[in-house]
């Protein structure tokens, strides 16, 4: 796909496993990134264990890169304090050193918990007004709007896939609406780095083409991909549908209980 040296934060997770190992083949140099050590598992495959908190060491680690897919960070509810740190500063330090390093192109690990309050007959795209779910959607909406900042400010070209549940197989109702296969995960984290810089910034939702989905997949003038798999398939093996849910009932499911929040908070 004619990309040079890619970056890749966060490569020892779920996403950054299945990303790493479907880019290996096709970049010229993968670097990656995660608080955990990795080992080099190719010949252009170069590893760093990088705290996203050392703003010095994410720079040193992306110096001479194309593009850098930002997936590291908590990927759920925490304390605000912990999301602030990791997600949001975590989030500046990269584009931070995209701008320094003049890396041209940055993907943010966005969420489809940022509208997670929106009712699930509501098909949302991403030019809504955010209505978070939590406070973990709280940090991917800041994460957001810094991606929007460094492109508007300093030209750094950003795109954010608002990630679904990513899975092997749907494994709860609810991913019969939100499920965002491998394949299909790759096909977007692809797509987004690959897009042309003359795209300067776009916020998609990254889930599979489910019949149930309740948010818009991009045009093909923000974003060429088009997902391929549908949840719907993995129906049958679902223990109950979702057809007795309410359409009122907000998107993020269990994630916009206040429970889901409140232990995180002071008694
Ligand atoms: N998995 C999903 O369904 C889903 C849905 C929406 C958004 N996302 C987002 O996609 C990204 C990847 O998700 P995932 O499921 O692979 O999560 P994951 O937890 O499996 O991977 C995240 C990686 O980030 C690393 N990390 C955490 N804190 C770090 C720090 N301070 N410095 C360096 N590395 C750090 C972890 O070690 C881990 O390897 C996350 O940003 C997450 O918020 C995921």
């Amino acid at each position: 796909m004619g990309l040079g040296t890619v970056v890749v934060t966060g490569a020892a997770g779920n996403i950054g496993s299945v990303v790493r190992g479907a880019l290996r083949g096709e970049v010229e140099r993968l670097v990656l990134l995660d608080r955990v050590p990795l080992r080099a598992e190719a010949a252009n495959e170069e590893v760093h264990t990088v705290d996203l908190r050392d703003a010095d060491a994410v720079e040193t680690a992306l110096t001479g890169a194309d593009a850098v897919l930002h997936l590291g960070g908590l990927p759920d509810e925490a304390p605000l304090a912990h999301l602030l740190d990791v997600n949001v500063l975590g989030t500046h330090h990269v584009l931070e050193a995209a701008r320094r390093a003049a890396v041209p192109r940055v993907v943010l690990a966005g969420s489809n918990r940022v509208t997670g309050f929106y009712p699930t007959a509501h098909r949302t795209g991403p030019g809504e007004p955010v209505r978070p779910d939590g406070l973990y959607g709280v940090s991917k909406a800041a994460v957001e709007a810094l991606g929007r900042l460094y492109a508007d400010k300093f030209g750094v070209s950003v795109i954010c896939l608002r990630i679904g549940s990513f899975e092997e197989a749907p494994t709860e109702p609810r991913h019969l609406a939100t499920w965002l296969s491998p394949r299909d995960a790759v096909g977007f984290c692809r797509a987004a780095l690959a897009a042309p810089l003359s795209t300067r910034f776009a916020t998609v939702y990254a889930v599979s083409a489910n019949t149930r989905r309740f948010w818009e997949l991009p045009a093909e003038s923000e974003l060429a991909y088009t997902p391929l798999d549908d949840a719907e398939a993995h129906a049958p093996h679902l223990a109950d549908t979702d057809s007795g849910s309410s359409p009122e009932a907000p998107q993020g499911g269990p994630y916009a209980l206040p429970e889901f929040t409140l232990k995180h908070l002071r008694p």
